[in-house]
């Protein structure tokens, strides 16, 4: 989409709630900015939450501690949540001691209560990530995207994605040797891998691909800002209110504002704020680097130093191909 008419916008942006403004950025408790706006304002809540793993921006607490505080505060977006809005909640495991928790289990149980509508259960795989030994590693979160109530704005034009095969046809029936597909492209599913495998692998010939991701900040879990301007795109239209309560470095921000919708961000750490008022800075004069939305994935040649086997573990690599042959015979 072209955003060029946005940049050297001026937009007007304010520290606390204010209906005529086109961002708020507001520096605190995220509890405290929601009590000031309106009943039914926001169609569109979109988070990372804390997930109490002891970030360098969070104090640990007991699971059950955690998700008391939680469901206050979801409690309080329901308010402020258009009857025609949604809620995308993006979660992982809370760990303890080995034991993981999948949160987006928890979750539901709250969101379920309070009368939401569970919509789809998003899976963002990862292509890389921490090695575990004692589990599996874990490769993908989830997102869990609610609805306030059944009449709800869902766009999915703006949102698909190339078919695999469009010369595919309908082999019967009377539309016998027609294209079967939909010329705008295919419904992206519940998986949405592409968007997170190259916010890890960008650039495999690179070792330390996470800090050579062209949007990466200082951020220690950074939402890819395409990730948010699907769920924009298909979730609210031009105008909207789009709401990120743990605002972070302000990723929502400005795939909202990317998008001409109007955005609120609540952020406890004064130094992310200041990274998000940074970042819309450069979004606004046209430096701001950005993954384009629907860019199709790196994949590796083979070529690159980082997808090739070490020379020191071909005799095991090969000693191991051996032993499956055998095995095999
Ligand atoms: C998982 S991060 C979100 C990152 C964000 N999605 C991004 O792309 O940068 C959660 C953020 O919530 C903030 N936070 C935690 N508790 C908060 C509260 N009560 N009010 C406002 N912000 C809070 C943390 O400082 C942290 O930056």
């Amino acid at each position: 989409m072209d955003n060029s008419s946005l940049f050297n916008e001026p937009k007007n942006i304010t520290n606390h709630f204010n209906p005529q403004s086109d961002i708020v950025l507001f520096n605190g408790d995220t509890n405290n900015l929601i009590d000031t706006i309106p009943d039914n304002f926001v169609k569109l809540i979109i988070t990372s939450p804390p997930y109490n793993l002891g970030k360098s921006y969070e104090t640990q607490v007991s699971i059950k501690q955690y998700l008391k505080e939680q469901e206050q505060t979801i409690s309080k977006l329901y308010r402020i949540l258009r009857s025609d809005g949604s809620i995308c909640w993006q979660v992982g495991n809370f760990v303890d001691k080995g034991e993981i928790y999948p949160l987006d289990i928890f979750y539901y149980q709250i969101f379920k209560e309070l009368g939401f509508h569970l919509r789809n259960r998003i899976i963002w795989h990862f292509g890389h990530g921490l090695h575990t030994s004692k589990r599996f590693s874990g490769r993908y979160e989830t997102i869990l995207w609610f609805t306030k109530s059944d009449s709800y704005t869902f766009n999915l034009d703006p949102v698909r994605v190339p078919s695999k095969y469009p010369g595919k046809r309908h082999y019967k029936g009377p539309n016998k040797g027609k294209p079967s597909g939909n010329p705008k492209g295919k419904n992206p599913s519940d998986v949405w891998e592409l968007l997170a495998k190259e916010w890890e692998d960008c650039f495999w010939d690179i070792p330390n691909v996470k800090s050579n991701h062209p949007e990466k900040t200082i951020h220690p879990c950074q939402f890819p800002v395409e990730l948010v301007e699907r769920c924009v795109l298909a979730l609210t239209n031009k105008d909207d209110w789009v709401f990120d309560p743990y605002a972070g470095v302000g990723s929502s921000l400005i795939a909202a504002i990317k998008h001409n919708r109007r955005a609120i961000g609540s952020e406890q750490e004064f130094e992310y704020v200041n990274i998000i008022r940074e970042r819309l800075g450069s979004f606004f004069n046209g430096t701001l680097r950005l993954r384009p939305l629907g860019k199709p994935v790196y994949k590796p040649t083979g070529k690159e130093k980082v997808s090739q086997v070490p020379p020191e573990w071909k005799e095991a690599t090969q000693q191991k191909l051996l032993e499956e042959k055998e095995d095999y015979e």
